[in-house]
């Protein structure tokens, strides 16, 4: 597919979103990414105590005539962003406490599922100048799915991986778009709420596949499809403002698709370990029972704590291995053999037959209950 309704696939598109949704043909988006306006109503200029004026939000695409106005937009292109989404697709919307309830709401109205609301924890926020307020120091971001049956895309796995083998949460610790990052133009900014690609990263990465169409369509300065592009998604994304798309398409010159080889989501395939002591455990290995080399040379007895005996030393399966080669390291997953029936088995394939019978319905299990024991927020009903 190098088209998606009259659009190329891979480009920006300068127009309304909600105009050109309406050209999207249904059921055909993978992911979406919307950073809609935030109807800040920001009322005159900020100034830091020295005076200095504040780089602040206050753009003519962040006006809106009134709060109903606002809605009636953000039901509009929400409807549309429902329609164009596949069946298993899910959609993220970011934004502030000055819109994100009025988004949410309105995506309850209109039958998204909400899977989770994310923070996103800005590590550098910029101070609250005035001392008025708390320092506002994060966003939120909506994650649903069209509806309550959607199997959308998670690589659960991947990110707890990411999060050094810990479940990851819905707190994102992720430090504002500064630095080489931002994109400016004579020196300034280029785009007041340019998005830090680690942010789509996560959401990229987490709910979508290489190959998948990502849509974008608030683009700005692009920063969905420079990361959609360097993770091997296709994308299309929509901008009023020439200006901003400009910009966007320079950025992307300079993205490098990342190789295939670098995308495969190997975790979620991985299984989980099977160490030596689960074989004794389960009767796979007797307690007592001889391991042989592949030669039948070297003997070891198993010991019921799992390790093995030989010639005088004791250690695990790998250690004995590598003592009996002289080496420092050894894999005794593929030295040690056993007797069964007149044949002789590498104690690899008992492994195998240990994750065969113990470890596969495991992970279903795992996965059910997943989706079971959810915490008493995921359990609420949606709308
Ligand atoms: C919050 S910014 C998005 C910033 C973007 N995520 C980034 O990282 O640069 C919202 C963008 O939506 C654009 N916009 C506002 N209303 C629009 C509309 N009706 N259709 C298309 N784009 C619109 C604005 O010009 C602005 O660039």
């Amino acid at each position: 597919m190098s088209k998606i309704g009259p659009f190329p696939l891979n480009t920006f598109v300068q127009g309304d979103c909600i105009d050109l949704l309406q050209m999207l043909p249904a059921n055909s988006v993978d992911l979406i990414f919307a950073d809609p306006p935030y109807n800040l109503q920001l009322n005159g200029e900020l100034y830091r105590p020295n005076f200095t004026r504040v780089d602040a939000v206050d753009d003519t695409w962040d006006k809106f005539e009134s709060t109903q106005a606002y809605d009636k937009f953000c039901r509009a292109w929400l409807s549309e962003c429902r329609r164009v989404l596949k069946t298993n697709g899910s959609i993220w919307v970011i934004g502030t406490y000055h819109n994100i309830f009025r988004v949410g709401a309105i995506m309850q109205d209109l039958d998204f599922w909400l899977l989770n609301d994310v923070v996103w924890v800005k590590t550098n926020p910029m101070p609250n100048f005035k001392g008025t307020r708390f320092n506002n120091a994060h966003e939120t971001l909506i994650w649903a799915t069209r509806s309550k049956d959607s199997l959308y895309t998670f690589h659960y796995r991947s990110m707890k991986t990411a999060n050094d083998d810990l479940q990851m949460r819905s707190d994102w610790l992720i430090p504002i778009c500064t630095g080489s990052e931002r994109i400016r133009v004579n020196g300034e900014k280029a785009h007041s709420t340019q998005k830090p690609e680690a942010l789509l990263q996560r959401v990229i990465l987490s709910t979508s596949n290489p190959g998948d169409v990502v849509l974008d369509p608030f683009s700005g300065s692009g920063t969905t499809a420079a990361v959609a592009k360097r993770l091997g998604r296709n994308f299309i994304a929509f901008e009023r403002d020439a200006f901003y798309i400009r910009i966007a398409h320079e950025r992307l010159k300079t993205i490098e698709p990342l190789d295939h080889s670098l995308l495969v989501y190997k975790m979620e395939n991985r299984k989980p370990r099977v160490s030596f002591g689960n074989l004794v455990e389960k009767g796979y290995i007797a307690t007592g029972e001889p391991l042989f080399s592949r030669d039948g040379k070297q003997v070891a007895i198993v010991l019921a704590d799992a390790s093995l005996e030989h010639d005088g030393i004791t250690g695990s399966i790998h250690k004995i291995s590598a003592a009996i080669q002289k080496k420092d390291t050894g894999n005794g997953w593929l030295f040690w053999y056993v007797k069964r029936n007149d044949e002789t088995i590498c104690i690899d394939q008992l492994r195998h037959q240990y994750e065969a019978a113990y470890l596969e319905p495991a992970i279903v299990q795992e996965e059910a209950e997943r989706s079971n024991e959810q915490s008493p927020e995921e359990k609420r009903p949606a709308s």
